[in-house]
């Protein structure tokens, strides 16, 4: 059996009275798409923040290919191979996409200079793994479309080894044309054994590409489910009322 890539234990984490996180436990495996679920205010960026190293939780315990990982900043959680790409996508808009691959690790040359061609040849490669529809590799990612900004933001991710991607509503922003477009990045980089969190609040952005589903209501897990032994509105129904269809329980 292979190690799980991530086990979160029992994460709890409070702001003021608030229990944003309380008592979650969730895993992922290599090569594995969960959907982390749950209506606005249900924890899960929270929980993810934690991951990803932003915040520390008060308690529980996080897991990385089977040992005790200590993760106090987001550095930290970089080095452990969690990367993650927030919905703003956070990418300089006047610079094109090597200088954004690069941004804060740039390559430099024996003389100290920065090493254009080699940060250009890298990002050639990249893009050409990720998605060999990309051209405009010179271009400012201000005048690229969402699709390909996604592109741009998966691709400095991974570039770094990333083994554990966080996507926080990654499609949330894009036409149809371009949602597929990033449905195919995601498959792709699931097929290189890169576990990758979903976060939606929208069960039809993850239904079709999440091996499994985490639904969050009110700062608890309500349940983890395989897929495809639910429909949309059984996984639907646990994201509004907090009921889990196996168990029965319910979080209110
Ligand atoms: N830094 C913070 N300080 C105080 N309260 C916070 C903080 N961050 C989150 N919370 C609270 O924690 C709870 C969970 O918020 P969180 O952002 O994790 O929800 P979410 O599931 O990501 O929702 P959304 O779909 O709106 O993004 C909310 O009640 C929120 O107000
Ligand atoms: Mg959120």
């Amino acid at each position: 059996m292979t190690a799980p890539l991530v086990e979160m234990r029992d994460i709890s984490i409070q702001f003021g009275g608030v229990r944003a996180v309380d008592g979650v436990s969730l895993d992922l495996m290599p090569g594995e798409v969960v959907g982390l679920l749950g209506h606005n205010g249900a924890g899960k960026s929270t929980l993810i923040k934690i991951l990803s190293g932003a915040y520390q939780a008060s308690s529980g315990e996080i897991r990385v290919n089977g040992e005790p990982a200590d993760i106090r900043s987001t550095r930290d959680a970089k080095k452990y191979g969690i990367e993650t790409i927030y919905q703003t996508l956070a990418l300089a808009d006047n610079i094109d996409a090597a200088g954004n691959l690069f941004l804060g690790r740039e390559l430099m040359t024996p003389w100290g200079t920065l090493d254009e061609e080699r940060m250009a040849a890298e990002t050639r490669g990249v893009m050409q793994r990720l998605n060999p529809n990309f051209r405009n590799l010179t271009t400012p990612v201000r005048s690229l479309s969402g699709g390909q900004r996604q592109s741009v933001a998966i691709a400095r991710a991974i570039h770094f080894n990333a083994r554990i991607l966080i996507m926080d509503e990654p499609t949330a922003a894009l036409g149809p044309a371009e949602t597929r477009m990033v449905a195919d990045l995601i498959r792709q980089l699931k097929a290189e054994g890169i576990g990758i969190f979903l976060i939606s609040h929208d069960i039809h952005d993850v239904y079709d590409l999440a091996d499994r589903c985490a639904v969050m209501k009110n700062g608890k897990m309500v349940g983890v489910v395989r897929t495809k032994d639910l429909s949309k509105d059984d996984i639907l129904g646990m994201i509004i009322m907090g009921k889990n269809p196996v168990t029965g329980a319910v979080v209110y």
